[in-house]
């Protein structure tokens, strides 16, 4: 069975205190065997937080493209490793738009991260303006084949794919869980035809955009959505654990 999964993605938010209290507040949940939360916290934090919930993994929110050298600023794969972080966020929208990161380059962050056994957290989703085009399905396979498909069969396994379709993030619009069930079920065909049946089941694809305590119950019950990427929610001590809770 594959692994339920709550990631909540801090971004740029709270004071060292703040995050502290929260992170530890969490640590605190009695999660489910069947399911995994990860925390994206700055990566400054990471280094500093004493992890003793052994359901709660820790996740940096990038990584350099390059293994060190002279890159001011960066933070490499085997930096995160050295501190035992287990996942790293790569291909998230805010990253595409603001940085102009692109699939060539979200693919070499996930080599970096892959020599290093971290497994990244892979996000691809559309514009408003693909969906309303009826477009939504050719980009989002666009950007799975051009990030993941180079991969071997036993590292796409490590991989999680996050689909968050661009306009539901922040926004306080959500995908209906018909429409974000079919995009999951539409990226599980492209890795069973491209790999096997048995990868694609193997996979864990969370739903990210707007996934708030009202609406996570509804889209984790989709056979082929296996948790959550949550943005603005995981703030929040009381919604992230409504959510943990909505399998
Ligand atoms: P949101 O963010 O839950 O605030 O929409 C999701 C994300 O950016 O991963």
């Amino acid at each position: 069975m594959r692994k339920r999964i709550v990631a909540g993605n801090w971004k740029m938010n709270m004071n060292y205190k703040e995050a502290n209290n929260l992170f530890e507040a969490l640590s605190k949940i009695k999660i489910s065997n069947s399911t995994n939360v990860i925390i994206a916290p700055p990566s400054i934090y990471l280094s500093s937080f004493k992890n003793n919930n052994d359901k709660i993994f820790l996740s940096s929110q990038n990584v350099s493209n390059h293994n060190n050298g002279a890159y001011t600023g960066e933070i490499s794969a085997e930096m995160l490793s050295s501190l035992d972080i287990n996942y790293c966020i790569v291909g998230h929208s805010e990253r595409r738009s603001y940085y102009s990161e692109n699939d060539k380059l979200i693919s070499k962050k996930i080599d970096a991260l892959l020599n290093y056994d971290i497994s990244p957290i892979y996000c691809c989703g559309e514009l408003k303006l693909d969906r309303e085009s009826q477009n939504h399905q050719q980009v989002v396979k666009s950007q799975i084949e051009e990030a993941l498909f180079h991969l071997s069969k036993s590292q796409i396994k490590s991989v999680i794919i996050a689909y968050e379709p661009v306009w539901a993030i922040g926004t306080g619009l959500t995908a209906s869980s018909e429409d974000a069930q079919n995009m999951h079920f539409f990226i599980r065909s492209l890795i069973s035809e491209k790999y096997d049946s048995e990868t694609a089941q193997s996979i864990s694809i969370l739903y990210g955009g707007s996934c708030k305590p009202n609406n996570a119950k509804e889209l984790f019950s989709q056979p082929d959505i296996d948790g959550g990427l949550i943005g603005g929610a995981a703030l929040n001590h009381k919604d992230f654990s409504d959510i943990i809770f909505s399998f």
